[in-house]
């Protein structure tokens, strides 16, 4: 039982260094020292999943540290051999909680230390990201839930050699996991090795460098936590389903690279708490008997060529991987990865050539299922940093195929088409953008793979719409022209249909329960002229993501009898709401921010609210940092109203939504717009001069105000005055 000696003997280091700390910091900063990971709603996420406390403020930490001094074997040194099993987990879960005080003093004491963005800026040298925040967690967490992602590695230490980590690090891309990295061995880290080994790392290529030192490890297990809040309903403090949730759901395990010491010993044994074995390359005695699990807690010796399918096999992790027929890795891990102008061997599109992607019903016998055609020059054609125009035709048959999927399955081409390592896609439409790597081509991928990538994963996807898939590649300008033509005639006919639609001619409307996980008594209901307020779904998105799956989030919502039109109330979607919010909700309107506005999730796009004294509106984006007039930023508002709640004078919207008919409309329309960020302005520039040509201010762009006139409504308010804008003359808002 050495190890468990060693983890014992590391957890009381642990705890005594956090004291230390925390002393230091108190000295230096006072009780009343905020205390946090930046932009989270969770406060310390594995304190406050486990033992119910909220760290606020630097005082709270010292009953967590009291609690960590409990948690030790009160005996240790040298009289006690075999450590009860609770024992060396006790003091595992000690470290690992004093560990987080630790990293949270950090971010006080330098706070440039972390990153805080998705992907770390190497060039500046800013390489450790830290705990994921709120908006990471949102978009990555659900991945765990979704199955997107089985799970994640967290590696801590350093491969012998940069070729080794980035054979590990890929293998476990290609596996679907996220690999979490901390620690560091002898001063060298896993990180660097991938950054030397050329290995892009970041949230969005599913490789995070956490940090430098075992502490960093809570960053993982922090991640773990939330999800287990957010996602799987644990209350927090509820300590046993957290860590059950944990096992059950997430599956993690950690693998330790190069020797071992007490430290990381002690952070095996907290791992333990959560199911997560550790599997290391080193020869490490058992932390802890068998047999309690259905798994080994510890394995040692294990060759690095064999270490991702070791762990895997521990953990029980079943991992399927569509195989799609290219040579490269293919995955949601190479989504994110981008291919920088000297790597690009073939560019097509992005305003250097013409370049479209369409996808269209064409009639059964037409379509060769599985067929792909390059019509024009092809990879082995080029030299490498050549451009070529592109067109990609997608043409697909079925007795249930519609014209209304025709985009829902375009739409997937750009992810589909990004998950292939070294290649990349931006945009859509005839604002497509493809570059495919040298890397790539070196392997031997053409643009056939493009197309056999398209039908495979169609295919598998969207199976249940259609039978049969054939793709064409156009590479001669001539013809790329002269598709191009119909493609965009064909976008613009869609974008018609969509927009011509209006509320009060459709009878149905469609619900959106997908974020329930996050906030579980919210609802959206997508009308054609409200589009979701995450803006990734409209009326059209819904309807056909209830014909393919009809028993999915998208349900039809018949509206019934109409109780208000100005404010947009239906008894249907009442009675749905009320029932699909567990009775939470009775009713909402769908055109008032004022009066019992639409239900507001965490991952609305935008929110807006009532600037009493403007006698308006104003709205905020998400990627906007600053304050705003209504005294908030834009995370205080999505914390306080994001929580699924109808929240009066407070709304979430998607961007699209603020030039669609009916925003607001019960409270003025559009005309009530008095402030929005800059950004988003020009963002949304041409819709929102052509919506205010609609309405008959065609100058109404140039009068609504930006953090440029001012960030107060005492600022912002002459500015209104002096260009007379039309809110200023409307009906009081309140
Ligand atoms: Fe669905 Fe609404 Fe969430 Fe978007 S914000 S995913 S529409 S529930
Ligand atoms: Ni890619
Ligand atoms: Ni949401």
């Amino acid at each position: 039982r050495l190890v468990a000696f060693a983890a014992i003997q590391g957890a009381y280091n642990i705890v005594s260094k956090a004291e230390g700390k925390f002393r230091e910091a108190m000295d230096k900063y006072g009780p009343n020292q905020p205390l946090e990971f930046p932009n989270t709603a969770y406060y310390l996420p594995i304190i406050y999943s486990v033992l119910g406390i909220k760290v606020e403020k630097l005082a709270d930490a010292e009953p967590v540290l009291e609690r960590c001094k409990k948690l030790l074997p009160a005996h240790i040194k040298g009289r006690i051999h075999t450590p009860y099993l609770g024992g060396t987990l006790d003091a595992g879960m000690a470290a690992i909680l004093a560990e987080e005080i630790v990293e949270a003093i950090r971010y006080v004491e330098d706070p440039d230390f972390y990153l805080p963005t998705e992907d770390p800026d190497i060039e500046n040298g800013r390489i450790w990201l830290g705990a994921a925040d709120d908006t990471i967690m949102r978009k990555r967490g659900i991945e765990f839930v979704d199955g997107s992602a089985p799970g994640f590695a967290a590696i801590v230490g350093a491969a012998p050699d940069p070729e080794t980590a980035k054979m590990i690090a890929e293998e476990y891309q290609r596996k679907n996991l996220y690999v979490f990295m901390a620690a560091n061995q002898s001063g060298t880290t896993f990180t660097h090795q991938l950054l030397e080994a050329g290995v892009q790392i970041g949230w969005s290529t599913r490789l995070v460098p956490f940090g430098p030192d075992i502490s960093a490890a809570v960053f993982a297990l922090g991640f773990a936590n939330r999800a287990a809040m957010a996602f799987g309903g644990v209350q927090p403090g509820d300590y046993r389903k957290v860590l059950l949730y944990n096992k059950d759901r997430i599956f993690a395990f950690v693998n330790a690279l190069g020797e071992v010491n007490a430290e990381w010993a002690a952070n095996a044994a907290g791992a333990i708490n959560w199911g997560f074995p550790t599997i290391a390359d080193t020869d490490i005695p058992e932390i802890l008997p068998t047999g309690i699990c259905t798994y080994e807690h510890v394995v040692s010796s294990v060759p690095h060529d064999q270490i991702c399918a070791k762990s895997i096999e521990v953990r029980g992790l079943k991992v399927t991987i569509t195989e799609v027929p290219v040579p490269v890795s293919y995955g949601p891990a190479f989504e994110g990865e981008r291919v920088r102008k000297d790597d690009v061997y073939l560019e097509c599109g992005g305003g250097k050539t013409p370049c479209f992607e369409l996808v269209r019903i064409a009639e059964m016998d037409d379509v060769e299922d599985g067929k792909v055609e390059v019509m024009g020059p092809d990879i082995k054609d080029v030299q490498p940093g050549d451009r070529l125009p592109l067109g990609v035709v997608v043409e697909v048959a079925g007795r249930k195929m519609q014209e209304d999927y025709e985009p829902i399955l375009e739409r997937q081409i750009h992810h589909l088409v990004n998950y292939a390592q070294g290649v990349m896609h931006i945009g859509q439409r005839d604002i497509a953008w493809y570059r495919i790597g040298k890397s790539a081509v070196e392997k031997g991928f053409t643009l056939e793979h493009i197309g056999k990538i398209l039908h495979a994963k169609l295919h598998q996807d969207f199976g249940a719409i259609f039978d049969k898939c054939q793709v064409k590649i156009y590479t001669e300008e001539d013809k790329v022209k002269e598709l191009l033509g119909v493609a965009q005639q064909m976008y613009k006919t869609r974008d018609e249909r969509i927009e011509g639609m209006t509320d009060e001619t459709t009878e149905i409307y469609y619900s959106c329960t997908l974020c329930q996980s996050f906030a579980p008594t919210h609802v959206c209901v997508v009308s054609p002229e409200r589009t979701g307020l995450c803006g990734a779904y409209n009326w059209l998105d819904c309807k056909a993501s209830y014909e393919i799956n009809p028993t999915g989030p998208n349900q039809p919502v018949a509206k019934g009898e109409t109780l208000d039109e100005r404010y947009g109330n239906w008894k249907g979607v009442n009675e749905f709401v009320e029932q699909a919010s567990r009775g939470a909700v009775s009713s909402y309107n769908f055109y008032s921010v004022v009066y019992d506005p639409m239900t507001t999730c965490g991952c609305c796009e935008c929110i807006a609210a009532v600037l009493p004294m403007c006698n308006g509106v104003m709205t905020v984006n998400r990627e906007y940092m600053g304050m705003t007039p209504c005294g908030m930023k834009f995370t205080t508002l999505a914390g306080t109203i994001g929580g699924g709640n109808v929240t009066p004078g407070f709304v979430g919207h998607s961007k699209y939504n603020i030039t669609q008919r009916k925003f607001i409309v019960g409270d003025g329309g559009l005309k009530r717009l008095v402030w929005m960020p800059k950004m988003l302005k020009e963002e949304i520039r041409e819709r929102l001069i052509k919506r205010g040509e609609e309405i008959g201010i065609p100058n109404l762009i140039d009068m609504i105000a930006t953090e440029e006139q001012g960030v107060t409504e005492d600022e912002i308010l002459p500015f209104l005055q002096e260009v007379g804008h039309p809110a200023l003359e409307m009906e009081s808002i309140l």
